[in-house]
């Protein structure tokens, strides 16, 4: 199993990472992370170095690392030519209500161009006959439901009433 993950320095990324690597088998697992700083970037090394050393206790899995930006077209496509994914998980996002009031650049990047280069080199996979992605997970995030009134939050519910650009840019995913 192939397994492209986007945001693996991050919080949740991580942990899949290193859950993946602890409960599968034979698990071959590429991680993509920009490292930025929107918080401290050494607890993202941190995660790194803890990743490395539980994937070096699990010598039938495979774990490669790659610093890059998944709104360079450019790179996201030759990583799925080259490493042929099953599975892909984005993670890789802006995340952050306040400060995307202040740095919308950054949701537009990450969370527009970076999900979009995602969406097309999955649908790319499946080009001249090759076996393609077979399944895509992203997270979304609950501030998609804006001003609802109504808790707890349902899938179901409306979400067109998002108040920020990371809520926005989350619904249109
Ligand atoms: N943690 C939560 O409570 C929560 C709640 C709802 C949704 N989410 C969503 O889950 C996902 C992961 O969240 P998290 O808590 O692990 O966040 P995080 O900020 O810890 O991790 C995101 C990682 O993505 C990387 N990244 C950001 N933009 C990138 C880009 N353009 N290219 C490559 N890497 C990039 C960052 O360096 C970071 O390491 C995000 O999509 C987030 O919006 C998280």
């Amino acid at each position: 199993m192939r397994v492209l993950i986007s945001g693996a320095a991050g919080f949740i990324g991580a942990n899949l990472v290193m859950q993946l690597l602890k409960r599968e088998k034979a698990v071959d697992i590429l991680g993509i992370d920009s490292l930025n700083d929107y918080y401290d970037p050494a607890i993202k090394d941190f995660r790194l170095v803890e990743i490395e050393k539980i994937a070096a206790e699990h010598s039938d899995s495979k774990w490669t690392f790659v610093k890059g930006n998944i709104a360079e077209k450019a790179l996201i496509d030759s990583l799925f030519k080259e490493f042929q994914p099953d599975i892909v998980v984005n993670l890789a996002a802006q995340a952050g209500v306040r400060y995307s009031i202040t740095n919308p650049d950054a949701y537009i990047e990450s969370n527009l161009i970076g999900f979009y280069n995602i969406l097309e080199a999955c649908r790319h996979s499946y080009d001249n006959g090759t076996d393609g992605v077979k399944h895509l997970v992203y997270a979304s995030s609950s501030s998609v439901y804006g001003s609802n009134k109504k808790v707890p939050y349902s899938t179901d519910d409306k979400v067109d009433n998002p108040v920020s650009l990371y809520a926005a840019t989350k619904k249109s995913n």
